[in-house]
């Protein structure tokens, strides 16, 4: 695992918007594992601006998106799929039958799983997952407790996660009780995973996942066992890590050659 820490969300963005660019500029086939939530903003800001000023594209990828609600209807203004395509697909060329997503909105949830797993195979797995961190450590919404082999299904929420995310709806009995989610051994099989991570309120989590034991009650530890996870997070985000000034020191020293 590798811990970079910089000085604010923008250079955050930046940096894991580098290790995207580097990745489509090489294959330009990539697929990309999408995250929603606030953390891979500055990421999809910074890909658009480079889409818009650089001509980076996008023509070729292919995006998975790592969750979503269960329950309600397609075209939902929050849910997942619009999400993916209002902050990142739709600002890019991506073409729009090459993104996504696990159907929430379907009776047979069990089969839109297994077959979510099998189109994420059939692209030909996943070459670069993005992925922010829950307050309780969860990735995805694999939520405290998740099997760290455990594949795409469905979950119930945590109670913190919905009032975390009630931000995004009306009111929080808006916000739905169930989700499909990779699972954490999904995530696993990518074979790049960036971790975003920004604030005082991600300290905690950041500091445990990082540096604590692993185990299901705290599930981002299992990026422990990934051969290739690059943690890219601000200042306050770092500010529990008991071992910063290693990561500091190994970052300041990385041989250029090794990118990001
Ligand atoms: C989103 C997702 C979640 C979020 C996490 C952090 O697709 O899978 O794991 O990454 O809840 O959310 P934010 O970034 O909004 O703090």
């Amino acid at each position: 695992m590798e811990v970079i820490i910089l000085p604010s969300s923008k250079e955050v963005g930046a940096l894991a918007a580098d290790a995207i660019e580097a990745l489509v500029r090489n294959k330009p086939n990539a697929v990309l594992g999408l995250a929603t939530g606030s953390s891979p903003l500055p990421i999809y800001d910074e890909l658009a601006r480079r889409h818009d000023e650089d001509g980076l594209s996008f023509t070729g990828v292919s995006g998975f998106a790592l969750d979503e609600y269960v329950g309600l209807p397609a075209g939902h203004f929050e849910s997942y799929r619009e999400v993916i395509r209002r902050e990142f697909t739709n600002r890019v060329d991506v073409a729009a039958e090459n993104v996504h997503g696990p159907d929430g909105s379907t009776e047979d949830i069990a089969g839109a799983c297994q077959h979510y797993e099998e189109a994420i195979a059939a692209a030909g797995g996943v070459d670069l997952q993005i992925l922010g961190v829950g307050t309780n450590g969860h990735i995805g919404f694999n939520e405290p407790g998740s099997s760290l082999a455990s594949r795409t299904r469905i979950k119930t929420l945590a109670e913190q996660t919905r009032v975390d995310n009630a931000r995004f709806f009306d009111t929080i009995d808006q916000v739905p009780h169930h989700v499909v989610t990779q699972g954490l051994g999904t995530i696993l099989d990518a074979r790049h995973v960036v971790l975003v991570a920004f604030g005082e309120g991600k300290a905690s989590a950041v500091r445990d996942f990082v540096e604590g034991p692993v185990s299901a009650s705290c599930p981002a530890t299992v990026l422990q066992f990934h051969p290739r996870a690059t943690i890219i997070i601000d200042e306050a985000a770092a500010s529990k890590l008991a071992n910063a000034a290693t990561y500091r020191h190994a970052y300041d020293n990385k041989p250029t050659w090794q990118g990001v």
